[in-house]
């Protein structure tokens, strides 16, 4: 089957490309100058030109605290370039498989977030990503939303590779310690996403309108995942530092954090049976990954 990934510099583009590549199916994936989801003539005549069966859209604004103040082209990225390729989607008979994010949620439960529970984003990005789920849902390209949080692995810039960072020249860092979730390596999202494709080739004429959770297993503060990372990492005697665990308040962001940002991912065990592995196992494979 022919799959189509956008986004494919990104972190979890990237991994995608690394995991497709180990299955049967034939993998086409464009870097944003090659597929622009601003450039909606550019996105047709891939489209037309590679006849996907399946389009994975990993390409999104991502910068949190810019989309604050850059409200419009968050939005023109995240809304109407997301709904632009849902539509050519459907116009196609392709099946979107779309990566959303925890920040629709607002945080302040005190339980986990499911699919059912109102998303209420607090922020412009969380908002804009919200608008490009409505988008899709609105079009009707056959798809699966999937939201996933607190990606990290070897690629790009991400909250691990700032603590190795950091841990080159600090003895100690400060890490909120009241903003929990779940910490997903991107290479066991993108492998999960590919169980989820082959489930799709094997009944390739169903319809699919649905969203999904799908996060790393375990859930943890960001203090406590930094302990983590730093234990693992000292183990193999690459840079450490002490974590000396700080309020939110301590730490003002343009953007706000989800306090709770814990996903609830048995849905999409039941219809797919796809579950990622714990963030200590993605924690390990990732240092693997960076020092070997
Ligand atoms: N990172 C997280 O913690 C996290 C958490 C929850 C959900 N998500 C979602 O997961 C998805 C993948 O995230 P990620 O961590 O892999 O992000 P990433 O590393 O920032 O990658 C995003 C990619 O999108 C590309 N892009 C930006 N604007 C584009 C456009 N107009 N057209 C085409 N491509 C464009 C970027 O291209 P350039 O390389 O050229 O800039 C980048 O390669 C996103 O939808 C994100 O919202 C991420």
């Amino acid at each position: 089957m022919k799959v189509l990934i956008t986004g494919a510099n990104g972190q979890v583009g990237k991994s995608l490309q690394l995991a497709g590549n180990n299955t049967d199916h034939q993998i086409f994936a464009f870097t944003r100058n090659k597929f622009d989801l601003l450039n909606l003539k550019q996105m047709q005549t891939v489209l037309h030109n590679v006849s996907p069966k399946i389009v994975i859209n990993t390409a999104a604004w991502t910068n949190v605290d810019g989309a604050e103040t850059n409200i419009e082209e968050a939005f023109a990225v995240n809304e109407k370039g997301t709904g632009d390729l849902a539509k050519l989607c459907a116009q196609k008979n392709i099946i979107l498989i779309h990566i959303s994010t925890d920040y629709v949620y607002d945080g302040t439960s005190k339980s986990q977030w499911n699919e059912t529970e109102k998303a209420k984003p607090q922020t412009v990005y969380g908002r804009s990503k919200l608008a490009g789920e409505q988008a899709i849902k609105n079009s009707s390209a056959s798809h699966l939303i999937l939201r996933t949080a607190w990606v990290y692995s070897a690629f790009g810039t991400n909250f691990l590779k700032t603590m190795l960072r950091l841990a080159k020249e600090r003895d100690e860092i400060s890490v909120v310690c009241d903003q929990i979730g779940c910490p997903t390596y991107a290479p066991h999202l993108a492998t999960g996403i590919m169980q989820i494709v082959q489930a799709i080739d094997k009944k390739p004429q169903q319809q699919y309108r649905e969203t999904f959770c799908l996060a790393g297993t375990g859930q943890v503060s960001w203090a406590g995942f930094a302990k983590e990372i730093f234990q693992q990492s000292s183990k193999c005697k690459q840079p450490s530092a002490k974590v000396l665990s700080i309020a939110s308040s301590d730490y003002p962001t343009t953007a706000k954090r989800p306090q709770n940002s814990v996903l609830d991912c048995n849905l999409i065990y039941k219809k797919f049976g796809v579950t990622l592995p714990h963030y200590n196992q993605g924690i390990a494979e990732c240092l693997q990954g960076i020092y070997s």
